[in-house]
């Protein structure tokens, strides 16, 4: 696909596959609003006839891949599936990544000065159309590898990040849910990034690993959750098409003088 093609066409077809069986009522519904309104949901195809589908890219904060915080994804991922949207989960949180030094470099080099994992990552977030980022609460604060991650992420980025959907999952044994959820929800509200939200804040509980399968209410906040986040990911695509984005300003800097 040429560089920056989604960002200037994007054209939806519909849905070729097979009806779903009958007692699937809600996606047979979804299925005919889309054929109304000749829209695949998750499907983006180029005018010569590439097909691409969209993305979310999700960062695992947690060290344990196949954790609480693992399960609340897992639990986002089959709804993402459901709506033919792919998925990239990065297990950030068992990595060995260094804090920013604000040592300015990345204005220069456009990417960290540090080339580990955070510069994997950039392209791929560059890339995606939806950003997930999870974590366990570590005394009602987000992990501190994920923090790492994310302040130079965000900083060195050079990409537009502009009406990419952000939603953030936080997974506590009890308490510090909600401050760790305003704290991840901030990367996304100072990148322009609209903020997918589900029926409760986006938590889910469980201490060993395993555990919060038995949330059944948290499990049920990420499932919709994603599917909040899949119909803004394809009502911003469409809009794009048909306004395109906001027209933006130049950043004023001023220190609060
Ligand atoms: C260093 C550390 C600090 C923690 N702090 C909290 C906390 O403040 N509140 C809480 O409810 N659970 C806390 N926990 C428990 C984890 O959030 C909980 O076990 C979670 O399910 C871990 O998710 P994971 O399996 O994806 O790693 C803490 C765990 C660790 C290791």
């Amino acid at each position: 696909m040429p560089p920056g093609f989604r960002r200037h066409f994007v054209c939806w077809r519909p849905p070729d596959r097979e009806r779903p069986a009958a007692n699937e009522v809600e996606k047979t519904a979804k299925i005919d609003y889309n054929e109304r309104n000749n829209v695949r949901t998750g499907l983006i195809e180029a005018p010569h006839g590439e097909v691409t589908f969209m993305k979310v890219l999700m960062l695992n904060g947690s060290p344990k891949p196949n954790g609480n915080t693992g399960l609340a994804l897992k639990e986002m991922e089959k709804i993402f599936a459901a709506e033919g949207i792919e998925v990239e989960t990065i297990v950030v949180g068992n990595k060995d990544i260094r804090g920013c030094v604000s040592c300015g470099s990345c204005g220069r080099l456009g990417r960290c000065v540090f080339d580990d994992m955070v510069n994997e990552i950039a392209p791929k977030l560059a890339e995606c159309d939806g950003l997930v980022i999870a974590s366990p609460v570590y005394y009602a604060s987000a992990n501190a590898t994920l923090i790492a991650c994310l302040d130079r992420l965000f900083y060195s980025n050079r990409a537009d990040l502009s009406m990419k959907v952000g939603a953030s999952v936080v997974v506590a044994r009890r308490g510090g849910c909600s401050a760790t959820y305003d704290e991840l929800n901030k990367y996304f509200t100072i990148s322009g990034m609209p903020v997918a939200s589900s029926q409760y804040w986006n938590s889910v509980h469980g201490g060993v690993p395993g555990e919060a399968s038995q949330d059944a209410e948290g499990m049920q906040t990420m499932r919709v959750l994603a599917r909040n986040m899949a119909f803004l990911m394809k009502s911003i695509a469409l809009g794009k098409q048909e306004y395109g984005l906001p027209e933006k300003e130049q950043h004023l800097w001023t220190n609060f003088v």
